[in-house]
């Protein structure tokens, strides 16, 4: 049975933990939920958002709509497929549960996005990245519903357009597609990601002895120690993306910044880390009302409680404004924002 709120204070349901109100919430549990939600949506239109854990929103203001939550759970192993095993899982499926699950298994290939919030539907949105592995890089296709014509669809990897921090699904002619389930191709023979400086100095001179449930345990210990626990103090990860530019302006900038660190991407353009710019800035501990920019992680804006969406929206803007004077540069914010009226585009 489908189960259905009105007029809902919506602190609880997000991880930034900022009020907002909003119309109606549906809890959708199982394709017979599904498929009411998509009869309802018929018969009474409105603004919708659809939200899984709900740790990448932020929640700029009241929202005058509906608000349907996918907590359909279910997770197996398909199969094998050319040396992979292929397992899928249900939207609403806890993804820090579904990783540890695998690796319960003894299926490694996650590791490295250990203890990130949120569940397995949201991860291809933002093609999640942390600790040199983006889950698009596992993911073998992607399965939903349009929730305008009803129609399922099914897209590979490929048709997904993986990039940092965006796919197919970030854009609005994509905005009727809804995910209902991942399935991942994990590599059969363990093949870790040491790459990333944090996990290289971890397991330097460690070689081939190294397991993904002990990388899993280096990456969580390393997040438990660099990003607040949204359960303690409320945040969405790194508010902002890192920048990509091109190596021209990568090298006026080092010219005149000697230590921003920079990574050439194999597109030829060059990742800056917004963190350290922003920190360079002197704006770690900046506040804007209850809103505040995080004293270990400058990416990290983060509630020191009793923090309203229209504060991030100024520490926000404030942020962006110091860094373009300084260095000259637009940074991107990476949550999804939400007005009245659903997502918006622009801070
Ligand atoms: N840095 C600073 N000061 C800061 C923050 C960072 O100088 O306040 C420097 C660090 O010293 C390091 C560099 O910036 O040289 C990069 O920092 P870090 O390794 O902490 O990672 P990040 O680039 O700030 C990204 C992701 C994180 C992910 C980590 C690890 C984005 C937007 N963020 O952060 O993802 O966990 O790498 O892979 O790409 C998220 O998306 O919510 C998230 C937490």
């Amino acid at each position: 049975m489908m189960q259905q709120f009105t007029d809902v204070d919506l602190s609880a349901w997000t991880t930034l933990g900022v009020p907002a109100r909003a119309q109606e919430v549906l809890v959708l549990e199982d394709d017979a939920d599904l498929a009411c939600w998509l009869e309802r949506r018929q018969a009474a239109p409105l603004p919708e958002l659809v939200l899984g854990g709900g740790s990448n929103v932020v929640f700029l203001e009241e929202f005058a709509g509906r608000v349907v939550r996918l907590a359909t759970r279910g997770r197996e192993l398909l199969g094998e497929e050319d040396g992979a095993r292929l397992v899928r899982a249900a939207a609403g499926e806890p993804w820090d549960g579904f990783v540890r699950w695998c690796l319960a298994h003894g299926w490694g290939g996650l590791e490295n996005l250990a203890a990130i919030p949120g569940c397995v539907g949201a991860v291809p949105v933002q093609n999640v990245g942390a600790y040199g592995l983006e889950v698009g890089e596992r993911i073998a296709w992607v399965e939903g519903v349009d929730r305008d014509t009803g129609q399922a669809w099914k897209l590979s990897a490929a048709e997904c357009g993986f990039g940092y921090r965006t796919s197919r699904f970030k854009a609005p002619e994509s905005a009727s597609l809804v995910i209902t389930a991942v399935t991942f191709r994990l590599p059969r023979q363990a093949s870790l990601r040491l790459d990333y400086p944090d996990l290289q100095r971890r397991f330097a001179g460690l070689g081939e002895d190294v397991s993904p449930a002990e990388v899993y345990a280096a990456v969580a210990e390393i997040r438990a120690r660099k990003l607040p626990d949204p359960r303690v103090q409320g945040n969405v990860g790194s508010f902002f993306k890192n920048p990509l530019v091109s190596p021209e302006v990568a090298e006026r900038l080092a010219a005149l910044h000697p230590d921003l660190p920079r990574h050439p991407q194999p597109d030829g353009r060059v990742k800056l880390a917004a963190g350290w710019m922003i920190e360079r800035c002197g704006l770690k501990g900046a506040r804007e009302g209850g809103a505040r920019v995080h004293e270990r992680q400058a990416l990290v804006l983060c509630n020191a409680g009793g923090a309203r969406g229209a504060d991030f929206l100024a520490l926000a803007r404030r942020v962006r404004e110091t860094v373009a004077e300084r260095f000259g540069l637009w940074l991107e914010v990476e949550p999804v924002l939400v007005g009245r009226e659903g997502v918006v585009l622009q801070l």
